[in-house]
């Protein structure tokens, strides 16, 4: 099957798989330096991060350990204040640890906000943030992010690992669903 099966369903691709990968080996040699010597924890949530966090860490120069947390939402009402239920808890104990806290996209930034304090409560030596998608035009909350893969505008994206009703993951790229797509009709 031809890999362009997806622009069918695509209406703009925001970046492409080159671009992806040279913004990604860039954070990851800032994040190298930053951290060495400390050994971080790369805490990575599910599964939007499911490209992106591998691909960051395997760009690395510096020894790290890789966790995973799991989140679903309550529901639809409770989903907008951010309130989100830990389906799969880290194995790791982040007590004087650093950590580097891996999302896929911050939007309203309640859902990072209700993450980073649960993080917090834990006693980590530090706690910062990488994204790889910053849509800060919907931003209600402010967080310091400390590393920010691109700038995205109001729009709902897929693709990198970025899913719409679970399919478009495995897009390669990063792009914008056709209205069509989105609201089921043409
Ligand atoms: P906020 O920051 O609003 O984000 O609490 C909550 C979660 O919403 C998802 N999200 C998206 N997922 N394309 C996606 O595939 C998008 O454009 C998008 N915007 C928000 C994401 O899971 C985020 O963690
Ligand atoms: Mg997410």
């Amino acid at each position: 099957m031809e890999r362009d099966f997806w622009l069918d369903d695509v209406q703009e691709v925001l970046f492409t798989e080159e671009q992806i990968h040279e913004r990604v080996k860039e954070l990851a040699r800032q994040i190298s330096q930053d951290y060495q010597e400390k050994t971080p924890i790369i805490v990575g949530v599910l599964k939007g991060v499911m490209c992106f966090l591998p691909d960051l860490i395997r760009k690395m120069s510096i020894p790290v350990e890789v966790d995973f947390i799991a989140v679903s939402s309550y529901s639809t009402e409770t989903r907008d204040k951010g309130v989100v239920r830990v389906v799969k808890d880290l194995d790791l104990p982040l007590m004087d640890r650093h950590v580097l806290f891996v999302e896929d996209v911050v939007d309203t930034g309640l859902t990072l906000h209700y993450l980073l304090r649960n993080l917090r409560a834990r006693n980590p030596a530090s706690l910062e943030v990488c994204t790889l998608l910053n849509k800060n035009p919907r931003r209600l909350i402010n967080i310091p992010i400390r590393y920010v893969g691109f700038e995205v505008p109001d729009y709902f994206v897929v693709g990198y690992g970025l899913d719409y009703n679970e399919r478009y993951r495995n897009l390669p790229y990063i792009g914008i669903l056709k209205p069509s797509v989105l609201f089921g009709k043409d």
